[in-house]
C-alpha cells in the first residue's frame, strides 16, 4: 500500500513537473537573406532509398532550390519508410537521406517533423542529435519554432493526436516514449502552440505538421486536428498550414479564415486516383503524383509553387499582406 501511494505520488509529481516545464516548443533561429526575404522547399513522405521517384523529386528540388536560392528545406514527416529508424546507426538514414538529396542547393538545414511511420520506429533514435553529426543538415524535433525575421514557423508533433494509433494498433506498434501521459502531453502542446502564436509578432505565421487538417486525399481531414488544432490556428491569424501524410500535392483555401492548407506529401510513393470527391470545399488544386512545393517570402507577398517530377509547375498561388504605415 505504501509502495502504491509512493508510486502515485511520483506519477503526480512527474505530471506536475511535466506541466510546469517551459514550452514544449524549442526555439531556433534562422537568418533571412540580405534583402530580408526567405525561400525554402517543402517535401513530405519521402524516405524510400530513392525508389518510387524519390530520386527524381530530389533532382528537381535541387534545381528549384538553386533557382530560388533556398535558405532551408522543410520536411512534413514520414521521413523513413516503412518504420522510421531503428537506431542512431541505422544505415537507412544515409540511404534515404544523405545519398539522395545531394544537390548543392539542398545542403542547407532540413527542419523535420515526425510522421506516423517515424513513430513506428525508434523515435528517440530519429530525434538523436547524433544524426546532426553524420549529416549536418539534419534537425528533427517533436515540436519546435523556427524564428526568422520575416516569418515564424511552428512545427507541431501531430501523430499523438490521432486516436486510431492508440485504439487498436493491429499491425503496428508505435513508440510513445516521451508523449505519455497522452492527454497531458496534448493539452500542454496545444497550450504552448497557442501561447507561442499569441506572442508572435511575425509578419507571416506558418504552422507545419505531418497530418492533414483539410484534405480530399486518401486519409482526408484529420478530425482530431480539425477539432483541437484548427481553432487555435484560426484564432491566431496563421497564414498557412503545411502538411504531408496524404501522398499528393494539394491546395485548399479555408472557407472561414485566411488559412491556406498546403499538402506536400509527394516525396516518393504516391497514391494515384485515391481521393474523396465529396470533400472538395475550398479545393484549388489536387495532384496525385509525386512532386514538391516551394515558397518565397517577402514582407508583402508569398509565392507558392507546386512541381512534378519533371520540374514542371503544376499550380502556383500568391498571398498578399497589407503594407501598413510602418513600411
Ligand atoms: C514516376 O513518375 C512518373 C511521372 O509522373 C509516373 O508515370 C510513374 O508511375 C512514377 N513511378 C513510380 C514508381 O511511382
Amino acid at each position: 500500500m505504501a509502495g502504491f501511494s509512493k508510486t502515485l505520488l511520483c506519477v503526480a509529481c512527474c505530471c506536475l513537473c511535466f506541466l510546469s516545464v517551459s514550452s514544449l516548443l524549442e526555439r531556433l533561429e534562422h537568418p533571412v537573406k540580405d534583402d530580408g526575404s526567405l525561400s525554402f522547399v517543402v517535401i513530405g513522405d519521402w524516405g524510400r532509398k530513392g525508389k518510387y521517384n524519390q530520386s527524381q523529386v530530389a533532382l528537381q528540388m535541387g534545381r528549384v532550390g538553386e533557382r530560388i536560392n533556398i535558405d532551408f528545406v522543410i520536411s512534413t514527416g514520414d521521413n523513413f519508410y516503412d518504420g522510421g529508424l531503428t537506431s542512431a546507426n541505422d544505415p537507412v538514414f544515409e540511404k534515404s537521406f544523405t545519398k539522395i538529396y545531394t544537390a548543392k542547393s539542398l545542403q542547407k538545414k532540413w527542419y523535420n517533423v515526425l510522421g506516423n511511420h517515424d513513430y513506428r520506429g525508434n523515435v528517440e533514435a530519429q530525434l538523436d542529435p547524433l544524426f546532426e553529426r553524420i549529416d549536418r543538415r539534419w534537425i528533427c524535433k517533436r515540436s519546435f519554432i523556427v524564428d526568422t525575421e520575416i516569418a515564424e514557423f511552428f512545427f507541431v508533433d501531430t501523430t499523438p493526436f490521432v486516436d486510431k494509433y492508440f485504439l487498436k494498433p493491429k499491425h503496428h506498434t508505435y513508440d510513445w516514449r516521451g508523449v505519455l501521459p497522452r492527454k497531458e502531453y496534448l493539452s500542454k502542446l496545444l497550450q504552448d502552440v497557442d501561447l507561442a502564436l499569441k506572442e508572435s509578432t511575425a509578419n507571416w505565421k506558418i504552422v507545419v505538421g505531418h497530418h492533414t487538417i483539410r484534405s480530399i486525399g486518401h486519409h482526408g481531414d484529420t478530425n482530431e486536428l480539425v477539432q483541437q488544432l484548427l481553432p487555435i490556428i484560426e484564432e491566431n491569424n496563421v497564414d498557412m498550414y503545411i502538411n504531408g501524410h496524404d501522398h499528393c500535392l494539394q491546395h485548399i483555401s479555408s472557407t472561414s479564415s485566411q488559412i491556406q492548407f498546403l499538402t506536400s506529401g509527394g516525396g516518393s510513393k504516391s497514391w494515384k486516383g485515391d481521393l474523396d470527391e465529396l470533400n472538395r470545399k475550398g479545393l484549388k488544386f489536387y495532384y496525385d503524383g509525386q512532386g514538391f512545393m516551394s515558397v518565397e517570402l517577402k514582407q508583402s507577398i508569398a509565392k507558392i509553387v507546386f512541381y512534378d517530377i519533371f520540374g514542371k509547375t503544376l499550380h502556383a498561388l500568391n498571398l498578399f499582406k497589407g503594407v501598413d504605415s510602418a513600411m
